[in-house]
C-alpha cells in the first residue's frame, strides 16, 4: 500500500473511496453530507464502526476523540472494510489533535496495520489490497499543516509501520521454517539491505566466548544455533544502544517439557530477537543519530538423549554457575550470555533486553501489556512514556530485595528459578540482574513481551499472531532521547562557540 499526501481539497481528488471519520459520534459537521443516509443504515459512529455507503463513494467511521490511539485504531478499522471492496484507491483527509504529527503519523501507521494480514501459507490469498491512498492536507477542524510537514510525518510512520510489520512475519513464521540458521540469514539479509554491520557467531562461536548457558539450551536441537550481532554506526551518533533479543525459535520446555495447550504458540518465543531487527531496521531506515547494537541469540529448546537437565550446573559467560531446575526457565540462560556479550563488546550507555522471558508476565499484566523492568526509576518513567505516546502499552514491575533471595542456590552461585511460585516476572529479571555489571545497572531496561508479543485473537488494530511489540515502543523512545539531546546542546552556552 503506497500512501501519499497531496495539496489538493479532498473533493479535487480522485479515487475509489473517500474515508471520512465521525468524531464523538457528531453528525452534524459539513463534511458528513450523508447524516440522513447514515441514521437510516443505523450507523451510531462507535469507535471503530464503519458504514460503507458504495453510491456515495464513501466509508464513514467512527472514532470516540482525536487522541492519536483513537485515530490509528479508527483508521485500521476503516482499510479492513474498504478490503472487503473491489476498491484500490482510497483518500482521505487530515484529523490533526493537540499534535498534528502524532495524528498524521497514526493515521499512516493505522491504515498500513489495517492493511496486514498473514496469508503467507493460505492457498487463498487475503481479500483485495488498497494499492494507494491520498492523504488531503485539508483538515477536519480547519487546522492548517505545510503538506511536506505532513509528507515527512507519513514517511516517518510508513517505515515504522513496515518494520512492525517485518518482525509480525518473522514471528509468524513456522518454526520448522524459521529455524536458527534460517532467522540468522534473514538478520544477514537485513544487515545487507540497510548497511548495517554484521557478526554471526555458530557454536565454535559460542564456545570460543564460554558462552556455556546459551550453549547448553541448544544442545539438544538438530538445528544449531546462532548469535548475531548487528550494527547501526552514523558518523553523527548521540548514543550508544544495546539491544539485546531473546530468539528462541521453539520451547518445547526441554526435559520440564511443557504441557500440549502450552506448547501451541510457542514459535513466538523469538518475538524478541524479531523485536531488536524490525527496531534495527527502522533505525537504519530513519537514519537516527544514534549507535544501535542489536544482538540476539537464536536456538531451540528441545528434547533428546543430550539435552540439558534439571540438575545440571551450567557456567555463563561471566563465569557465574547456573543451578538448573527448571529447563524451561531457559530464555533467561540465553540473555544471560547475550548480556554479558553486550556489555563487554559494546559498552553501551543504554542496555535494553527483549523476551518473551515468563507467563507470570502475562498474568500480573495481561497479554496487551508489556512489563517494564530495570533499576533506574527515570529510565524506566522516559520508556513508558514514549511507549504510550506510540500505542504501546506497558506497566512497570518492581523489584525487591526479598524476590532476588529466592534465586539463591546451595550448589552454584544462583539458581535459575525462584523457589516461590509467586513473582516470576520480577524473579526472571532479578536472574538476569546477576549477569549486569554494576556500571550497567542504572543503563539497563528489560522487557517482558510474553503477553503482547503474540495473542491468538486481534486485538484493537493488532491481528491475531503477531503483534511486533516492542518496536514502535522503542524507536519512539529513541527519537525522544534524541530531541532531549539536541535541547541541551542548544541551551548550552559552552557549545558552539
Ligand atoms: N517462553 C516461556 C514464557 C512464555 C509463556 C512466553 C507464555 C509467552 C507466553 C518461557 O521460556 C517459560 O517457559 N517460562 C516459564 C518459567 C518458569 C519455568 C519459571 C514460565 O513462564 O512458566
Ligand atoms: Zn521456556
Ligand atoms: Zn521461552
Amino acid at each position: 500500500m503506497q500512501i501519499e499526501t497531496s495539496p489538493l481539497k479532498r473533493h479535487e481528488i480522485d479515487a475509489d473511496i473517500e474515508i471520512v471519520c465521525v468524531v464523538a459520534k457528531k453528525m452534524d459537521h459539513p463534511w458528513i453530507e450523508e447524516k440522513d443516509l447514515l441514521e437510516m443504515a443505523g450507523f451510531k459512529g462507535e469507535q471503530d464502526e464503519t458504514c460503507l455507503l458504495i453510491e456515495k463513494k464513501r466509508l464513514y467511521v467512527g472514532v470516540d476523540s482525536l487522541h492519536h490511539d483513537d485515530v490509528r485504531s479508527a483508521y485500521a478499522a476503516a482499510i479492513r472494510a474498504v478490503r472487503k471492496t473491489q476498491a484500490q484507491t482510497v483518500k482521505t483527509a487530515l484529523y490533526l489533535g493537540k499534535c498534528s504529527a502524532q495524528n498524521v503519523k497514526a493515521m499512516a501507521e493505522g491504515m498500513i496495520f489495517g492493511d496486514y494480514e498473514y496469508d503467507t501459507y493460505r492457498s487463498e490469498k487475503a481479500k483485495h489490497p488498497v494499492k494507494k491512498v491520498t492523504i488531503s492536507c485539508e483538515d477536519f477542524n480547519g487546522k492548517t499543516i505545510a503538506c511536506e510537514k505532513a509528507a515527512a510525518y507519513v514517511q516517518n510512520a510508513v517505515i515504522l509501520a513496515q518494520a512492525t510489520n517485518y518482525t509480525r512475519n518473522i514471528v509468524n513464521t513456522p518454526p520448522d521454517d524459521m529455524i536458527p540458521e534460517m532467522l540468522a540469514l534473514k538478520a544477514v539479509a537485513l544487515a545487507e539491505a540497510n548497511d548495517l554491520e554484521c557478526i554471526v557467531l555458530d557454536e565454535k562461536g559460542l564456545e570460543a566466548e564460554n558462552m556455556g548457558a546459551f550453549l547448553a539450551v541448544s544442545r539438544a536441537s538438530d538445528h544449531p544455533p546462532r548469535l548475531v550481532h548487528l550494527a547501526y554506526k552514523p558518523k553523527n551518533a548521540k548514543f550508544k544502544v544495546a539491544l539485546v533479543g531473546k530468539g528462541l525459535t521453539y520451547d518445547s520446555g526441554g526435559l520440564s517439557l511443557k504441557p500440549a495447550e502450552y506448547m501451541v504458540t510457542m514459535k513466538s518465543d523469538k518475538a524478541g530477537a524479531c523485536a531488536v531487527m524490525g527496531i534495527m531496521k527502522a533505525v537504519s531506515e530513519l537514519g537516527l543519530p544514534i549507535e544501535v547494537h542489536g544482538i540476539v541469540g537464536v536456538t531451540e529448546n528441545m528434547i533428546g538423549g543430550n539435552a540439558y537437565k534439571p540438575d545440571d550446573i551450567l557456567t555463563a559467560k561471566n563465569g557465574t554457575t547456573i543451578e538448573i531446575r527448571n529447563t524451561d526457565a531457559e530464555g533467561r540462560l540465553v540473555l544471560a550470555d547475550c548480556l554479558c556479550y553486550a556489555q563487554e563488546k559494546v559498552k553501551p550507555d543504554y542496555l535494553l533486553d527483549f523476551a518473551t522471558l515468563t507467563g507470570a508476565c502475562v498474568v500480573a499484566l495481561g497479554e496487551y501489556t508489556t512489563g517494564l523492568m530495570g533499576h533506574d526509576r527515570s529510565l524506566k518513567h522516559s520508556f513508558s512514556k514514549a511507549a504510550s505516546n506510540a500505542g504501546e502499552l506497558t506497566g512497570t514491575l518492581p523489584f525487591n530485595r526479598y524476590l532476588k533471595k529466592l534465586l539463591k542456590s546451595d550448589i552454584a552461585d544462583v539458581c535459575n528459578i525462584s523457589s516461590s511460585r509467586y513473582g516470576g516476572a520480577i524473579a526472571a529479571a532479578l536472574f538476569l540482574d546477576h549477569f549486569i555489571e554494576k556500571e550497567y545497572k542504572h543503563k539497563w531496561l528489560h522487557l517482558d513481551i510474553a503477553g503482547p508479543a503474540y495473542v491468538e485473537k486481534a486485538w484493537g488494530y493488532n491481528p491475531a499472531g503477531a503483534s511486533g511489540a516492542g518496536v514502535r515502543m522503542t524507536v519512539k523512545w529513541f527519537e525522544q532521547i534524541i530531541k532531549q539531546a539536541e535541547k541541551k546542546q542548544s541551551s548550552d552556552p559552552s557549545h558552539g562557540e
